[in-house]
Parts: structure tokens; C-alpha cells; sequence
């Protein structure tokens, strides 16, 4: 199930729907001032002339911010959706020739941009069997980008089996979280199980040593160093944790003990 496409319509709400109304985010790129969205991803995208990429503008510096540190290395990567294809592209440009790009879609139309940028499976993102066989395939992975049908059970569902699979110091990307407030998405303002309170949660995962005795250990912890909200993107850190110590330095003298 694809709803992006419908979000771009401006006509979404006409007929009563739960979508808001979001004629004032849609964007022709020939009207639109483009210069406040710099940076490499942005570059990229704006000097796309191959296959289409959708996306919202203001995920493109803050797609530098989260990727920047793996560009140039040989990084795997795994993006949920792929549409038209031209995503796949512009991670390969931005990723470099090292890397490992893998894109699935639940729409078999999409086979037919595999095998340039970057790999391409058929398969619904809530199917963990076709999920952990990705992987299998990919030898691994460190990069994780859902933007397959933002639906809260299927971003869950994506979650549970690959944030398990990713490397250690991996990056586990959610995007179009706006959908978590959407009811047509399973979504709704605190609505328990949307992609934004399932990653509250993990907010809480992150601290459970603060809360059960005995999880002070890195065996025990979750592997979760970072949660970064954005508007509509969260990025979960993956890394195995150092166990929390409260110490002084330097440590304080023992008292001088008087003897008589
Ligand atoms: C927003 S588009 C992807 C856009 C693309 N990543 C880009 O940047 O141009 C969402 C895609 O997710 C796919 N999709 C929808 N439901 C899915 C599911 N359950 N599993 C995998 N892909 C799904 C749709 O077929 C569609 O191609």
C-alpha cells in the first residue's frame, strides 16, 4: 500500500477523508525558491535528470547529517520503497562505488530498477522472513531507511526484525512519521502503537538499566546509543553499550585516619 503519492495530492481531504489538507507542502521545483535546502543530498536531488525521487526537501540536510559519516565507505544499505526507482540512484551517487544498496517494494513493477544503482527485491516490508533473507543476501547491513507504506504495524514490524540484524554502530531510519497522526496510517495524537509513541518507547528501552536492577551491563542493556527525532524522521543509533559508572576524578583521598 503506497499512500505518499496521495499525500502529495492536494485534493487528499476533499471528499471528508482523514487526510489534513496539504496543498501548502506540495512543490513544483520550477516555482519554489531551492536554495535554503543545501548540502550534498540536496545537490543530488536537484540535479537528478534520470528516475523519479519523492521526497519532502527538508529531509535532504538532515539525510546529510545522519549519512555523511558512512559516504565513501563500503556500507550496506537497505531502503524500504522504492517507487520509481531513483532513490536507489541517488544513494548510490551519495554512498559511492564501496557501498551496498538494496531497495524492496511490495509492488512487482519495481524488479525493473534493480541491477544499476543498486538491487532490488519484491516483497512486503512486514514479511520477516523475506526480510531476514534480504539480509542474508546483503551479507550484512549497517543502514536501514524505511519509506515503504507508512503504516504504523508494518514500520513496527520492519523494526522488530532488522534493527536486531544491523551492525554494530548501524543507523536505523524511519521517515514520513507525520503519518503516525493520520488515522488512515493507524495513526492519531498519542495513539498507542504509531511509529512516533513505538519510538517513545524505545526512548525508554534506552534507560531501562535506570529502572531494572541487575541491567547495568552491556549484555543486558538495549543496543540503542541515540534516538534523533526530526520533523517526520527519527534515526535509532545502533551500538553496543559501556556500562554506566558515576565516578570522581580524581578520586577522592581516603580521610587520614588519626591513631593515638
Ligand atoms: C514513498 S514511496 C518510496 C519512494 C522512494 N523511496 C523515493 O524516495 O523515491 C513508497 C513505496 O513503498 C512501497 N510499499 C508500500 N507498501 C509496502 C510494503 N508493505 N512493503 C514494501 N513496500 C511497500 C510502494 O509500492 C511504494 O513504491
Amino acid at each position: 500500500m503506497d499512500r505518499k503519492s496521495d499525500d502529495m495530492d492536494a485534493q487528499a481531504n476533499a471528499d471528508g477523508g482523514t487526510l489534513p489538507d496539504l496543498s501548502e507542502f506540495v512543490a513544483s521545483l520550477e516555482t519554489i525558491d531551492t536554495s535554503p535546502y543545501t548540502g550534498r543530498c540536496a545537490e543530488i536531488f536537484f540535479a537528478n535528470t534520470g528516475p523519479g525521487i519523492l521526497k519532502w526537501l527538508h529531509y535532504l540536510p538532515i539525510y546529510d547529517r545522519l549519512f555523511g559519516q558512512y559516504a565513501g565507505r563500503p556500507v550496506r544499505m537497505l531502503e524500504i520503497g522504492v517507487l520509481a526507482g531513483g532513490s536507489l540512484h541517488m544513494w548510490r551517487t551519495y554512498f559511492g562505488p564501496l557501498a551496498t544498496i538494496f531497495g524492496i517494494d511490495i509492488n512487482p513493477d519495481c524488479a525493473k530498477y534493480g541491477g544499476t544503482a543498486g538491487q532490488v527485491r519484491i516483497g512486503s516490508q512486514d514479511d520477516p522472513d523475506f526480510l531476514r533473507a534480504v539480509v542474508a543476501e546483503m551479507g550484512g547491513i549497517d543502514i536501514v531507511l524505511d519509506d515503504g507504506s507508512h503504516i504504523a504495524s508494518h514500520q513496527r514490524a520492519s523494526f522488530d526484525v532488522l534493527f536486531p540484524l544491523l551492525n554494530d554502530g548501524g543507523l536505523y531510519v524511519i521517515e514520513d512519521l507525520h503519518t503516525a497522526y493520520w488515522p488512515d496510517y493507524e495513526g492519531g495524537l498519542k495513539r498507542s502503537g504509531t511509529g512516533i509513541e513505538f519510538l517513545k518507547d524505545k526512548i525508554d528501552a534506552m534507560h531501562e538499566h535506570y529502572v531494572a536492577n541487575g541491567a547495568n551491563r552491556p549484555e543486558r542493556m538495549a543496543p540503542i546509543a541515540s534516538i534523533q527525532f526530526f520533523d517526520s524522521i527519527a534515526a535509532v543509533e545502533k551500538r553496543k553499550q559501556l556500562p554506566r559508572r558515576l565516578a570522581i576524578s580524581p578520586s577522592p583521598k581516603p580521610p587520614a585516619t588519626t591513631e593515638n
